[in-house]
Formats: C-alpha cells, structure tokens, sequence
C-alpha cells in the first residue's frame, strides 16, 4: 500500500551512505540563518514576534490549512486572506486591495514543493508598500530554484521537515537578512531537545507498526480505527488551535539523527522519478489534470497535486488499487469557506488530490498501482 508519507524504518536509524550529505549541511549551504523548531507555525509566530505590532494585520492566501492563521492570532495580529487564482498565483488587484498602511506583513506559498506563481508582482506589490515578506515553504524543504532554495526568499521563511522525512516533529525557520536576524526574539521552545523523550520512542514503536502493517492491508484496517494509525497528511487531530498548540514543542533529538542520516540528492531524486512515473501513467486520464505542466530542475516535490473531476472517486479508486496514502488538501478555515468571495480556494480545496511521491515508494509500485487503475 502507498502511504502519503514516509515511515521510519531501521535503515533510516542506521548509517547507510557515504559522505557528509546530510540535511544540515544541505541548509548551511543553501540558508543564511536558521532555527530549528518542532513545527512551521510556531516558527512562524517567533519569526515574526520581534518585527510586529498587535493591532497590525497580515495578508495570507485563502488557500491555506485552517490552523495556519494561529500564530498570527496569537501575536494579535488580524489575518486577512486574500483570494488565488486557479493555479495558485495570488490576485494581485485582491492582494492590493487589502494590503494598507498597517499591513505588517504578506505571506506567499509554495504548494506542493514548487515555486509559489506570480512571485515576482507579488515581491514588487510587498516592497512598494514596505511589508516583510513570509516565504511560507512548509511543503519544499529540499527544493532549489535557480540556485535559491525555497523558503529563503522572503524576509523571514518557514519549512516543515516533518512533511517529507520520516521524523516525529520538525521545521525550519529561515532568517533571510539582518534585520529580521537583529529582531530575533526566539522562545524557550526553539532549538533541538537535549535528549531523546518518551514521544520519540512512542514515534518508533508506531513506525514499526506501521511497517509491519504495510504489507498486511487487511489486519491494517482494523487496527487504523484503534491506533489511528492513518496516513493523513496532518498528524495531529483536533481543532486548528489545539493542532497549533500541540506543536509547540522543541525539535526531537530523533529528528536531529534522521537529518544527519537523510541524503537530500537521493530524496529529491527519488520524489521526482516518482512524480514522473504517476504523471506518465496518468496522463491519458481525461477526469484529471495536472496543476503543473513541468517538473522544473532542482524541485523536490512533496506530492503530485491534480484537479479530479470526482475527487471522492479518484481517492477511493486509488484506495483500492493500492495508493491510499493519496489525500485531498487542505482542510480551509470556516472564514474561507463561508465567503463566497473565496470561490477559487475553496473549489480548490475540493478538487484538489494529492498523489503521493515519497521517497520510500518504488516507481514499480507505482506502475503496479496505475495498471490496476486501469483494469
Ligand atoms: C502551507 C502550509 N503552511 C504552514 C503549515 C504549518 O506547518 P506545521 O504543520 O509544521 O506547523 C502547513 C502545514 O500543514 C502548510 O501546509
């Protein structure tokens, strides 16, 4: 069965490549600074505590998970989304619109682990009205654009590793120039855990389920309604605040181990020949299309995402023929979703499926999947 996302296993706990490759040394040479965190949002809320006033407002896009809007609500912030166009790229008369005097900041996204559309306008809309940019890259920890990786373009940027590696918690808080490295003002939860915690060997106790299930599809049923052990894109449950409060732990020491051990190259390479193989195999399919047309060099996608005619269907189709890690995403805030105005995001929302490419998929399995679909 494809899982939505990679699982812990004793080859990623052991020392299994040659050379230093591992993600830390990747952000040395790619980021000018950053801070570990246990989730993006958190690291959003520090990001940002010492460049911001309450009472000031953010501009985020519509077509966002619900519990992103917390770290700004706690900083007494007033989120306002702005509206997408269907391929992601951000309105700019809407974000225009919005954006005043007491705009403290705009935030971009890149879905999927590609490039957010319509950067550049929108960069140049950010810096006539003088607002830091958040260069929200939770999806694209490995992805590299012209030489740039994701998530240091703006002033501040965040990533979430726990999105592509199989770790317990995880994320990055970029700080992309002097400023915002001057007005740092970090909490006791930033930073990597002293030592190894009960939640880290509860992570591979569940791994190791997970892996023993995996080949078992119907003992795995029964025992993901008991354990939750689903493969939901987003492991916490609950409600957007009490997701975000979850998160607000330190980065486990066990994520620290899996980074040094993760080779960057072979993930990213991995994803891609994966993205590819579904994206040939899909390609005749006339109740799908592909969001993005190419696979730019140096881009590690986090999933491929397709606009399905009957996404309910699609997922379930897929379910059976052995890709039940595919997901629809994401879940939007009620705000979104009760305003027409948000049409776009939240008939994205709907149609959106999320095909997964991770790296402990095999493009064999992929192909075994796609020819069952086809039957
Ligand atoms: C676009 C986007 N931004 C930010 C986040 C928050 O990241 P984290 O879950 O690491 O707090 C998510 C998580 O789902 C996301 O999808």
């Amino acid at each position: 069965m494809i899982s939505a996302g990679p699982s812990l296993s004793i080859r990623s706990l052991s020392r299994h490549h040659s050379g230093p490759t591992g993600v830390e040394s990747f952000l040395e040479e790619y980021a000018a600074a950053y801070t570990f965190y246990g989730a993006g949002k958190v690291a959003l809320r520090d990001g940002l505590a010492g460049l911001v006033e309450p009472g000031q407002n953010v501009l985020l896009p519509a077509y966002l998970p619900d519990a992103v809007v917390e770290p700004f609500q706690e900083l007494g912030l007033e989120p306002r989304y702005y509206r997408v166009e269907p391929s992601f790229a951000p309105d700019l008369a809407d974000v225009e619109q919005r954006i005043d005097a007491n705009t403290a900041a705009v935030m971009s996204v890149n879905y999927f682990g590609f490039p957010q559309p319509g950067l550049e306008e929108l960069q140049q809309l950010i810096e006539d009205y003088n607002c830091y940019h958040i260069d929200d890259n939770a999806h694209a920890p490995l992805s590299i654009d012209n030489g740039t990786l994701l998530g240091t373009r703006g002033h501040i940027g965040i990533t979430s590793l726990w999105k592509l590696l199989p770790v317990p918690n995880g994320a990055v808080l970029f700080h992309n120039d002097a400023e915002t490295i001057e007005n740092f003002q970090p909490s006791p939860i930033a930073g990597v855990r002293e030592s190894v915690d009960v939640s880290d060997c509860q992570f591979i106790v569940k791994s190791v389920i997970q892996n023993l299930l995996d080949g078992n599809g119907m003992i795995r049923e029964s025992l993901d309604s008991m354990f939750a052990l689903d493969d939901d894109e987003t492991p916490a449950v609950g409600g957007p605040h009490k997701r975000y409060e979850d998160g607000k732990r330190m980065m486990s020491r066990l994520t620290e181990h899996i980074l040094e051990e993760s080779n960057p190259d072979e993930i990213r390479n991995r994803r891609r020949t994966n993205y590819r193989t579904w994206q040939r195999l899909l390609n005749d399919r006339d109740d799908l299309e592909f969001v993005y047309d190419s696979l730019p060099h140096g881009i590690c996608p986090q999933a491929l995402p397709v606009r399905a005619e009957e996404p309910k269907k699609l997922m379930a189709a897929l379910q059976r023929c052995g890709a039940g890690g595919a997901y629809n995403w994401p879940r939007l805030s009620t705000t979104v979703l009760e305003n027409p105005t948000y049409e776009t995001a939240t008939r994205l929302s709907k149609e959106i499926v999320a095909l997964p490419v991770h790296q402990h998929v095999d493009a064999s399995t992929i192909e075994a999947v796609a020819m069952r679909l086809r039957h």
